[in-house]
């Protein structure tokens, strides 16, 4: 039995997380859930959008699952997303992007390997109003964050045959910050001769992403280009409600779907659960859990065989029924 931390987030979070818990149960997952909450609901009863108990949850637990939570927009509170990556030195956020069988997308040969670092840039969070008319943000690139980075780019390149790195930045114009992590990035490619590397700016990127996909392997990109980079790529496969992701460190990992909140369809049962599943299968897969992550990847794949899907792929179920249906192929496999 394996302890593991789940917050079921808010919005959509909730619907998904329970379609989750309900099909990992189905395929004999062997965990022992410790539910934390964390967000706005939190804010009001504790004080804080992330209590201690949460970060201590999963140190202890060194593995989490989480739905999204809320973030306000322009006002409010810090990403509790952005402040448990920091907390927890969850340095790198893996989101692989690969076509998913039975979702027809424009391209049907993506294979793509989002390699973002996960806790500084922009998303450190300095910012400064000087007047009302002007305010600062501040970007950090450090160098060990980067050479860290570099390196689980490359060492994943290696340990999953992949060919390629290449660094995305847009150092013609953030010539320090991001020419730091440029530089870092070249520095860590010459230890690794047998993994081709290259570099591209950011924007350049974007345009070839929607031409021609495939060109790409594992992409490196500091926080912020990740963050938009990788719902890009996630475009390419079916959409948000397909894309998953992990967030690894050290010492603890969170597993987690790259969307958000959702808070257009939430309590309408119309969420897709796949990504939040997705990236469980991969938790499963994580603490040695394997047989019941590839009991549920087959039904998932028969599911969407079927026909049975939800609406943003082209189907017509709901969350619940997709959900069911996928339990339903479980007992079969
Ligand atoms: P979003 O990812 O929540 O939604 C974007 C669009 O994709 C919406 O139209 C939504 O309905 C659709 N979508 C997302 N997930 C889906 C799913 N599973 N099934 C079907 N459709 C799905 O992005 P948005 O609206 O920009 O952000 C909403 C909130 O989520 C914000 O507060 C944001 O800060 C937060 N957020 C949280 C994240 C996390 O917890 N890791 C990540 C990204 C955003």
């Amino acid at each position: 039995m394996t302890r593991v931390t789940l917050i079921k987030g808010d919005g959509i979070g909730p619907e998904i997380s329970e379609s989750v818990v309900k099909i990992m149960k189905s395929a004999g997952a062997d965990i022992e859930w410790d539910i934390q909450t964390a967000g706005l609901d939190v804010v009001e009863k504790e004080g804080t959008p992330l209590p201690d108990r949460v970060i201590n949850s999963i140190k202890q637990n060194k593995v989490a699952l989480k739905a999204p939570i809320t973030t306000p927009i322009g006002k409010g509170f810090r990403s509790v997303n952005v402040q448990l990556r920091k907390a927890l030195e969850l340095y790198a956020n893996i989101r692989p992007c690969k076509n998913i069988p039975t979702i027809k997308t424009k391209f049907d040969n993506v294979d793509i390997v989002v390699v973002r670092e996960n806790t500084e840039d922009l998303y450190a969070g300095i910012e400064e109003k000087i007047d009302d008319n002007t305010a600062h943000s501040i970007k950090i690139i450090t160098r060990d964050a980067s050479i860290r980075i570099a390196k689980y780019a490359f060492d994943y390149a290696v340990k999953y045959d992949r060919k390629e790195v290449c660094v995305v930045t847009k150092a013609n114009i953030c010539k320090l910050s991001d020419g730091l992590f440029l530089e870092c990035a070249r520095e860590v490619a010459k230890e690794y001769p047998q993994v081709k590397f290259r570099e591209i700016l950011v924007d350049n990127c974007c345009m070839q992403l929607v031409q021609n996909p495939s060109q790409f392997d594992v992409l490196l990109l500091p926080n912020l280009y990740g963050d938009i980079v990788s719902d890009l790529t996630a475009g390419l496969i079916g959409g948000l409600g397909v894309a998953k992701s992990a967030n690894i460190g050290k010492d603890c990992a969170i597993f987690e779907a790259v969307h958000g909140s959702a808070p257009d369809i939430q309590g309408q049962d119309k969420a897709n659960p796949m990504a939040l599943l997705l990236s469980g299968v991969e938790m499963l897969k994580y603490i040695g859990q394997s047989d019941a992550a590839k009991k549920i990847e087959k039904a998932l794949f028969a599911t969407l065989n079927s026909g049975v899907r939800t609406a943003d792929i082209g189907g017509s179920a709901k969350c619940s029924e997709f959900t069911d249906e996928i339990v339903k192929n479980i007992e079969k496999v």
